[in-house]
């Protein structure tokens, strides 16, 4: 064969086997490889790709991870308008639904399709001979904005599609991309470690991340889709909206798991009270359920006002919803010294919870809502997410209520808060604040940090508020006895609590980088700038511009790392921590480490090595393990007779290794 041949070939392979484990991972749930194979494959296709840019293809998997930065979005006319949906809010006006069908086509029977409303933005999707040619938001329904290469990031989204669909000449799918409550908040934990603004929403996380100019960024935004409709297919396959579901699921794509057929119309109101029940189980935001007739048919012969089709409904969920009094705004200071308000409610029960707190999210949102105290307000509570204020009955305020005035000093140190030009955020600009150095101490001692097992909230107020902590190296110096004099502390604990302290020392420079604070530092940017300087010396003689000529760190990073280490308190702080023995160097002598930042926790025996000596394996290529399995956890290891923790995994949806697979990410066989 000649050697062109062999390439395109090769990489036309690693293409299909990319998306084959990709729609096992994603899709099924059902990983067949290691991350550790998939990522080989990833890199040989990459760099087969960068060698000969000839042999990329739209729909390569590589196109996943983004990149490309568009100017702006082209404008796309929808071959079929995407439509709004008409309402129900009860029961009769689900059956009224059904007589408006049957005044439609008189004589005639109708079976229904019932899926959850999904809250995210609708998405078009064009195929030409099973390739993701096309994506495009709604935008006013006739014309949309091509959204093409973030819309190839959606790991949920086939770029390629498998089995009979993939003959069509034309195939566009509709569906909601959205993103699911546990990613929303990983998404804004991350933000806040970073210094950067949280997302009110998901929605509005979701929608923020559709829109990206830079599709790189909307890569690392965990998005999801789900899939309602097959607006055209040339020829079309299908008879009925429910085989066309089927077909969609045998395409590659993940519909949504509650949809469910039902034969009349007694059938939808019962599955949409049961799913009314059962939405705060969801894990993503609804607010309804739609109703459609099933026969593709039928729904051709009813047709569409300019609003909304005739064969469909949205039985809407009763809003979590309702109106409370604003006692007070309360404004509390976070590790970053961010002013953030909260409105203090009178309590009030919306969907089985009590809500007495609502977050303001900062002094632009309470003035973009005029939010007074002693207003009564309608408070919003959607799935886990922290309830928010929808809107203000500014028909009920008190005649005395006054503009709320945002504090300009710091509520805890009284020193001035500084909001820079352009910023939503106000900070307190003391650097030995008490609220700061309270969190700032309880996100040095966290786990992804330091991991001061026992350094919780009581503790560190105390150890701040008695003066007995100044700053991060003071609690090296603590004591037993000084320990022991806390409240609500045994002797034991304070011994405990002493061998936390000391055990964290060692724990390297990248975990000591992210526990120190520095703005737009997060976990994955003190990694890389610890493998890259080595050692706090190297890095804090660093310019800015060496520091920005790093792969992975830009320049708003480099400047903030750069006056960091200008700061006199700063590197008095590293040189105190340095004399109380902090480790302030990250071992790089070791070799590669293909497992750095994964978390691993074993259950059940292994039979071709011991647990230290899986332990030690794991630790040696920079992954760390874990006692119990939570949400955070990356890999369950599970040998024989595994105990809880296997059924947590499963239960928590986190991936799980036997002992083959496990080796094998090892990188032994
Ligand atoms: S069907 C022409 N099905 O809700 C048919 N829409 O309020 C109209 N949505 O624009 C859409 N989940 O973005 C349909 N299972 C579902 C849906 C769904 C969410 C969104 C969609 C639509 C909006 C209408």
């Amino acid at each position: 064969m000649p050697a062109r041949k062999i390439l395109v070939t090769r990489a036309e392979k690693l293409r299909s086997l990319l998306h084959h484990h990709n729609y096992a991972y994603y899709i099924l749930n059902r990983p067949e490889t290691s991350d550790a194979e998939y990522d080989r494959l990833f890199n040989e296709l990459k760099e087969l790709e960068a060698a000969h840019p000839e042999l990329a293809t739209p729909d390569s998997p590589t196109q996943r991870v983004g990149g490309a930065v568009a100017e702006g979005f082209a404008s796309v006319a929808h071959r079929v308008p995407m439509l709004s949906l008409d309402n129900a809010y009860t029961p009769e006006e689900i059956r009224e639904f059904e007589a408006r069908l049957q005044r439609a086509l008189p004589g005639e029977t109708f079976a229904y399709v019932c899926e959850p409303k999904v809250d995210g933005l609708g998405v078009a999707l064009l195929y030409e001979r099973g390739r993701l040619v096309r994506g495009a938001t709604r935008g006013d329904g006739r014309l949309g904005e091509d959204i093409t290469q973030n819309l190839k990031t959606v790991r949920t989204i086939p770029l390629r599609l498998r089995g009979s669909l993939a003959d069509l000449a034309v195939l566009e799918i509709r569906g909601e991309v959205f993103m699911a409550h546990e990613a929303f908040e990983r998404l804004n934990r991350a933000l806040e470690a970073e210094g950067e603004e949280p997302f009110a929403n998901p929605r509005n996380a979701a929608a923020g991340a559709v829109r990206q100019k830079d599709s790189g960024i909307t890569a690392k935004r965990p998005l999801e889709i789900s899939v309602y409709a097959v607006s055209h297919a040339e020829p079309s396959p299908f008879t009925t909206h429910w085989q066309a579901m089927r077909a969609l699921a045998r395409a590659g794509f993940k519909t949504n798991p509650r949809s469910a057929r039902c034969p009349d119309i007694e059938a939808v109101i019962g599955i949409c009270a049961e799913l009314e029940r059962e939405r705060e189980g969801f894990g993503y935001d609804a607010d309804g359920v739609v109703v459609k007739v099933d026969s593709l048919d039928q729904q051709r012969r009813l047709g569409s006002t300019t609003h909304h089709p005739r064969w469909a409904v949205a039985y809407k969920f009763p809003a979590q919803q309702a109106t409370t009094v604003i006692r007070k705004i309360d404004v509390s200071v976070g590790r970053t010294g961010a002013l953030t308000p909260t409105a203090l409610l009178d309590p009030v029960e919306i969907a089985g919870a009590t809500i007495s707190r609502a977050t303001l999210h900062n002094a632009d949102e309470i003035d973009r809502l005029d939010i007074r105290e002693g207003d009564t307000v309608i408070v919003e509570r959607a799935g886990d997410v922290i309830p928010h204020i929808l809107r203000v009955l500014t028909e009920k305020r008190p005649r005395d209520a006054t503009p709320f005035a945002f504090p300009r000093t710091c509520p805890v140190c009284g020193s001035s808060a500084f909001r820079p030009e352009g910023e939503v955020v106000s900070r307190c600009t003391n650097a030995a604040c008490p609220a700061k150095l309270k969190e700032g101490l309880l996100h040095y001692g966290s786990r992804r940090a330091m991991d001061i097992e026992h350094l919780g909230d009581a503790v560190a107020e105390q150890l701040v508020d008695r003066g007995m902590v100044r700053n991060f190296a003071d609690l090296y110096d603590l004591t037993v006895d000084q320990l022991a004099a806390l409240e609500r502390l045994a002797e034991k604990s304070a011994t405990n609590l002493h061998t936390a302290f000391q055990g964290s020392k060692g724990r390297g420079l990248a975990r000591l980088l992210f526990a120190l604070g520095v703005r737009y530092v997060g976990e994955n940017v003190a990694r890389i700038l610890a493998t890259e300087f080595g050692s706090m010396e190297r890095l804090s003689r660093a310019t800015e511009e060496e520091l920005a000529a790093v792969h992975g760190i830009g320049p708003r990073i480099a400047a903030s790392v750069a006056l960091f280490f200008q700061q006199p308190e700063n590197r008095h702080l590293i040189a105190l921590l340095r004399k109380g023995g902090v480790k302030m160097e990250e071992e790089t002598s070791a070799g590669p480490k293909p497992l750095l930042g994964k978390t691993f926790v074993l259950t059940g025996g292994l039979t071709r090595m011991t647990r230290d000596e899986a332990k030690a394996a794991i630790q040696r290529l920079g992954g760390r393990l874990t006692s119990s399995v939570s949400k955070k956890t990356d890999y369950v290891v599970v040998g024989k007779d595994p105990g809880s923790k296997y059924e947590e995994a499963r239960r928590l949806g986190v991936r799980t290794l036997d002992e083959t697979e496990f080796l094998a990410l090892l990188g032994r066989s």
